[in-house]
């Protein structure tokens, strides 16, 4: 939710900021803006819409200067504008300053701040920063930040700079990320690593209360009592190609390809003679041997991979185990204690709810594993032990790369519970782990077959929307699964809503007929996940149940199901045979590319869906 960039050095920092903002975009694009110092004057540009149109903007009107720092919104105090946009000013103009977070107590500041003379221009929370810390300013900025943000309450990351200190770049955290990019004679502030990626590949992660004074050539790290820190600087391994679009029309499409490939570097690092390592987890074995429970919790997409971990952790590492939307976890009295495992999914390991959930549980005395892919993000270091999924920067706001490497890791920490539990024998480990690296070739050859422009997901999401234009726009998707597959059902329509804004449903088929069945007509084009499983026969009758009643049938089947032939199927999609347990890994393939290619079919903003952000940082 909002990204922020700041640059001090000898290039011209607005190329840096347009840059970096072109990597933070995921966060937000509603507007965008820069501030750069030139001859002790702050020129600014802001601009509502997404960063081409500030671009578009600065071609007529190029700003110079060597510092600078630069915003793009998603919006929470006021509507996108051109006034709302940030950087925003004090009211002497000479302090800017961009803001990524909420400011919680911000009307009462803004009221006290009124009172004694200050004039607001827009309905932000973070024009009231501008202005506290022009109420403490005495000629050093970074002084004047540090005292202002003690009077902040809720989440912020900011980055502000001061018309008569051409030589100073000044941040400050809390519950919101930041980094510093360190550079040679260059400094860099920003929300999340890809941003200058192309510049330095040092960084130094940021923590709450933390306020960074930087020059071209020193930073200093202090905290609210100005004591200075030390911090030691990670390299970072992601090259700046994985954040580019690599000849793909969309980030989402290169993510979804590049899954096999993940998928086989996870088993590569994660598997060697001596079982499944992973040495970033600080948990004792003996402390995981002791537990009683888990507790999945996470959000949106890493919630419907911790869906799949519960039947993965319940079957084989015989665990009672459930799982919460965070923002719900949070708010209840979660019965959580020192013998539940609280496991919590995310990506971007910034999402507000989910971090609010952690500390929730370590408040309770359970001991907190994150699933991140983020290094060194919020959750990744308070929780107890981290697994890092090591998919890469993933730009396109619906996750997919994420998930399967979520789901990567569930598959490979219930098996790792599994045997040190011993709740599976060490011949059926042997088999499973053997079947499980059999995965990331069955991947690649499905992905294989849709690499062409033409291929049938293509086409039925051409089909689709014919009818669709056919039935005057009253068509919608409804997804039906059962059992491990179910939360890819939840997932296929997530995709398909997030990026297409069509209706979708997930559901799990047996509860087809306790409501969702009531939908079907001729309208709705039902996607049944009914490969080879337990429940195969019972979702064989649901898709008569469907076809009964007149619904359009995308069967997602296991390559030479004969029986399925016998269905009257509109629409088939086939994937490899594999073990039930890890089909969900091959069958989320076509269900993520159906949502793809119905979207581009819709002329949507794949990458960028309306309303959405990728990481969700305020509550
Ligand atoms: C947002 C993103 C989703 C993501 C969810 C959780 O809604 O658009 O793609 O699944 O947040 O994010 P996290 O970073 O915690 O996995």
């Amino acid at each position: 939710m909002c990204g922020i960039i700041g640059y001090i050095g000898d290039r011209r920092a607005q190329d840096v900021l347009i840059k970096g903002l072109s990597r933070l975009e995921y966060r937000g694009y509603d507007s965008a803006g820069i501030v750069t110092l030139k001859d002790n004057k702050l020129c600014l540009v802001k601009k509502q819409g997404k960063l081409r149109a500030l671009i578009e903007e600065l071609k007529n009107n190029p700003l110079e200067g060597t510092l600078g720092i630069g915003h793009t919104r998603w919006a929470t105090h006021g509507v996108p504008s051109d006034t709302n946009a940030h950087p925003h000013l004090d009211c002497s103009g000479k302090i800017a300053v961009v803001h990524n977070g909420i400011i919680e107590n911000y009307l009462e500041l803004k009221k006290a701040l009124s009172k004694k003379g200050h004039k607001f221009v827009s309905e932000t929370d973070t024009e009231i920063i501008a202005h506290l810390i022009e109420k403490f300013y005495k000629g050093d900025i970074e002084e004047a930040v540090l005292k202002a943000v003690k009077l902040l309450k809720g989440s912020y990351a900011i980055a502000v700079i001061h018309k008569n200190e051409p030589d100073k770049l000044v941040g400050a955290r809390c519950d919101s990320p930041l980094i510093i990019g360190l550079g040679k004679s260059e400094n860099f502030l920003a929300s999340d690593v890809p941003a200058v990626l192309d510049y330095t590949d040092t960084v130094i992660y940021l923590e709450n209360h933390e306020v960074i004074g930087l020059t071209k050539d020193s930073i200093r790290i202090r905290d609210l009592s100005g004591r200075v820190i030390r911090k030691k600087p990670t390299k970072i391994k992601w090259d700046i190609a994985q954040a580019e679009k690599g000849g793909y029309d969309h980030f989402m499409l290169k993510e979804i390809f590049e899954q096999a490939h993940i998928l086989k570097n996870i088993l590569e690092e994660r598997l060697n003679n001596s079982g499944i390592v992973f040495e970033e987890l600080k948990i004792k074995t003996s402390d995981l041997r002791r537990v009683k429970r888990i507790a999945i919790v996470a959000c949106g997409t890493a919630y419907h991979a911790g869906l799949t971990g519960k039947y993965m952790l319940e079957e084989y590492a015989g665990l009672p185990s459930w799982v919460d939307t965070s923002s719900e976890f949070r708010y209840r009295n979660p019965i959580v204690d020192k013998d539940t495992l609280v496991v919590i999914v995310s990506q971007s390991g910034e999402t507000a709810d989910s971090l609010a959930a952690l500390r929730e549980a370590r408040k309770r005395g359970s001991k907190v594993l994150g699933i991140c892919n983020v290094l060194g993000s919020s959750i990744a270091r308070e929780a107890d032990g981290v697994i890092y999924t090591h998919a890469g920067p993933e730009i396109a706001v619906a996750s997919t790369k994420a998930y399967t490497a979520q789901l990567a890791i569930l598959y490979l920490f219930t098996l790792y519970l599994a045997g040190i539990r011993k709740t599976v024998s060490p011949g059926k480990l042997g088999l499973l782990i053997r079947e499980f690296k059999k995965m990331p070739a069955l991947m690649g050859e499905l992905l294989d077959e849709y690499k062409s422009e033409y291929n049938i997901l293509a086409a039925y999401a051409q089909e689709f929307k014919r009818y669709y234009l056919q039935k005057h726009n009253k068509s919608c998707f409804l997804y039906l699964a059962r059992n491990i597959n179910y939360p890819n059902a939840l997932e296929g329509a997530l995709k398909l809503k997030e990026i297409s804004y069509l209706s979708a449903e997930g559901y799990p088929a047996g509860e087809m007929k306790h409501g969702p069945i009531a939908l079907i007509d001729e309208n709705p084009w039902v996607v049944c996940i009914v490969t080879r499983s337990k429940t195969y026969d019972k979702m064989l009758s649901n898709i008569q149940e469907v076809k009964a009643r007149g619904g359009i049938v995308i069967a997602i089947t296991t390559e030479g199901d004969k029986t399925i032939l016998h269905y009257n199927i509109n629409y088939l999609i086939e994937i490899p045979k594999t073990e039930e347990l890890f089909s969900p890994l091959l069958v989320v393939i076509p269900l993520q590319l159906l949502a793809y290619y119905v979207a581009r079919e819709f002329g949507c903003d794949i990458d960028q869906p309306r309303n959405l952000a990728k990481s969700v940082t305020v509550e």
